[in-house]
């Protein structure tokens, strides 16, 4: 009997399809995708893709981000539930609000938000790419940026640049608390802690490197230290540890868990390729106006 890996592959053929999988998805998950990445990998990847079909494992507004970038392939998400809590803290409506409030102000927007709000903005980021677009814009614009406040914050910190920052936050990263890096610390003296940005300032100033997903794995593989201490979501130990596996790394917390990343299994995959389900699209008016916020940031990075 055919397991259900090969169902899958089989399937994929089948369909034309490629399988394409955020850095937080379950190890199986992973294990079948013919890519992974951060945010800013994937929609490189979704834009330059040949395959017809894309079955993207991770949330929403990812899928999305793949369906605008490329609006004549058919976008695939297992669950159509697989949302983000943090893309959902902001509305259109509230950032048309405040920008009503700030004329004039250059819009950024991390790649955590809809498609509506991405096109209500004049740039896009990810967290591997965040100072380098705010450093973009004249020192003399107002910056609004939205919805993330720990990167926002942080990247106000690292830059020196007063922006006026939404009060949206992940609450996977808001579950890491100090005294877990504290703890592994002590458990383990002689290994560095890398943290995402979008973790609390009490987290970040722990952190010895504050790194998107994909980084963390980079530096990983390139630095010459051999032991991580990794304040982020618990998915991205996979990925650490199949890349560099000479190395040891340790999760902060098991607290550190998207469960909208864990919605996703083997078997949706697998009935998403059978009924070519759930088809992500953005209406054609809203895909054009956030395209070109995307399309700026992928420029800029
Ligand atoms: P990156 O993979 O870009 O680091 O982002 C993390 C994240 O929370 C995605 O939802
Ligand atoms: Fe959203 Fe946080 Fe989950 Fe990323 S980890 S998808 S920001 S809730």
């Amino acid at each position: 009997m055919q397991s259900i890996q090969e169902k899958i592959q089989e399937l994929k053929r089948e369909r034309g399809a490629i399988i394409i999988a955020h850095n937080y998805q379950p190890d199986e998950v992973q294990a079948i995708a013919d890519f992974t990445g951060d945010s800013l990998e994937l929609s490189r990847k979704a834009a330059e893709l040949d395959e017809e079909v894309i079955v993207f494992c991770g949330v929403h507004f990812m899928a999305e981000t793949a369906a605008i970038l490329s609006p004549e392939k058919t976008i695939l998400l297992p669950d159509r539930f697989a949302g983000c809590p943090m893309a959902d803290m902001i509305t259109a409506e509230q950032l048309r609000a405040k920008k009503a409030e700030h004329p004039g102000a250059v819009v950024i927007s991390y790649v955590n938000s809809s498609a509506a709000v991405k096109a209500e903005c004049d740039l896009c980021c990810t967290s591997s790419n965040a100072m380098k677009i705010v450093s973009s814009v004249p020192a003399d614009k107002e910056i609004i940026f939205v919805p993330d406040t720990h990167l926002g914050h942080y990247v106000q910190e690292e830059l020196g640049r007063e922006m006026i920052i939404w009060d949206g936050f992940c609450p996977t990263h808001s579950r890491i608390r100090d005294v877990d890096i504290l703890r592994e610390k002590e458990d383990h003296p002689n290994a560095v802690v890398m943290a995402h940005p979008e973790c609390p300032l009490s987290i970040r100033k722990l952190a010895d490197h504050l790194l998107s997903t994909g980084q963390m794995c980079t530096y990983a593989k390139e630095s010459d230290e051999k032991e991580f201490i990794v304040a982020t979501e618990m998915g991205l130990l996979y990925r650490l540890r199949n890349e560099s596996p000479d190395k040891k790394f340790y999760s902060v917390s098991d607290r550190a868990l998207c469960p909208n990343m864990k919605k996703i299994d083997l078997e949706k995959v697998l009935w998403s390729l059978e009924d070519m389900q759930h088809r992500i699209t953005v209406p054609k008016e809203t895909a054009d106006k956030a395209r070109r916020s995307i399309e700026a940031m992928l420029e800029l990075s």
